[in-house]
């Protein structure tokens, strides 16, 4: 029997447990309640409560507004939905970037606040000394390395990273950085195919791949993406399992049908 249908409660040891066994982990953002219960309950490995929340959620352009707080928020109720997958909470912009010991206050407030067992930061070695002090306090960490949305006015778009020799180089340096500060795991977002399979080869923690091709240790997406609730984000390595949005507007189309001919509620549907 695979890992994954043994386990009652997913770890950080579990994961990496799948990756000494060969087996993919599966991994998807939620940042509520109700959806963190149906997607849990699938038997899905982690729930990323990742700062996308700033777009899907809030309707930002960039995930740099989103707040600590609001991302307690999102959290907590993500784990009040969650029993069996493992919760990581992404460190917002601004929150971990001064210096490790705000870092490690930001991990802290996560952790105190909303009951999730990780957290994420984007970035290699310039984030080393945080990720050290944050598990020194005994809080695991999940690396992100090639697309960094955080960083977007640095770079100025959203293509694919690492194509050159330098970049890809820098990226293995930085997943091995990362590892030896004690990362549990790394996302790696939207570079070429091989070079996210080498990193992969190359470090023991696990290798979650966005955009990053089916050599890494697992995936993740957005679930506003792979449900098809957002429409306008199409990339090449986003595949759509549904196409929600047409369903909720087919729905509240109907809805609003029904009241206008007084087909709702029906003598059934009133007491
Ligand atoms: O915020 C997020 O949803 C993420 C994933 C794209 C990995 O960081």
């Amino acid at each position: 029997m695979s890992v994954h249908q043994n386990i009652k409660k997913v770890t950080t040891h579990v994961l990496a447990e799948m990756k000494l066994r060969g087996e993919k982990i599966s991994m998807l953002t939620a940042y509520d309640f109700s959806m963190a219960r149906i997607i849990d309950s699938t038997g899905i490995d982690v729930i990323l409560v990742g700062d996308s929340a700033s777009n899907v959620m809030a309707g930002h352009e960039t995930t740099l507004p989103i707040t600590l707080n609001e991302m307690i928020y999102h959290a907590a109720s993500v784990v009040r939905g969650a029993k069996r997958a493992l919760i990581v909470v992404d460190l917002p912009f601004g929150t971990y970037q001064g210096n490790s010991k705000e870092a490690l206050s930001s991990a802290i407030r996560i952790m105190k606040e909303t009951g999730a067992a990780a957290v994420k930061m984007e970035g290699g070695s310039e984030i080393k000394e945080s990720v050290v002090r944050i598990l020194s306090a005994g809080i695991p960490v999940m690396g992100h390395l090639g697309l960094t949305p955080q960083s977007i006015h640095k770079f100025g778009t959203y293509i694919v990273r690492a194509k050159e020799d330098t970049e890809a180089d820098k990226l293995i340096e930085d997943a091995k950085i990362l590892e030896e500060a004690g990362c549990f795991a790394i996302v790696l977002e939207k570079i070429p195919a091989n070079l996210a399979g080498k990193v992969a080869k190359e470090v023991k923690i696990p290798v979650i791949g966005i955009g990053a091709g089916n050599q890494v240790d697992g995936q993740v997406l957005v679930l506003h993406d792979m449900l098809g609730i957002t429409q306008e984000f199409s990339p090449r390595f986003l595949r759509r399992y549904h196409n929600l949005h047409l369903e909720i507007f087919g729905a509240v189309k109907h809805y609003i049908e029904d009241v206008k001919n007084c087909d709702f509620p029906s003598d059934k549907e009133q007491y």
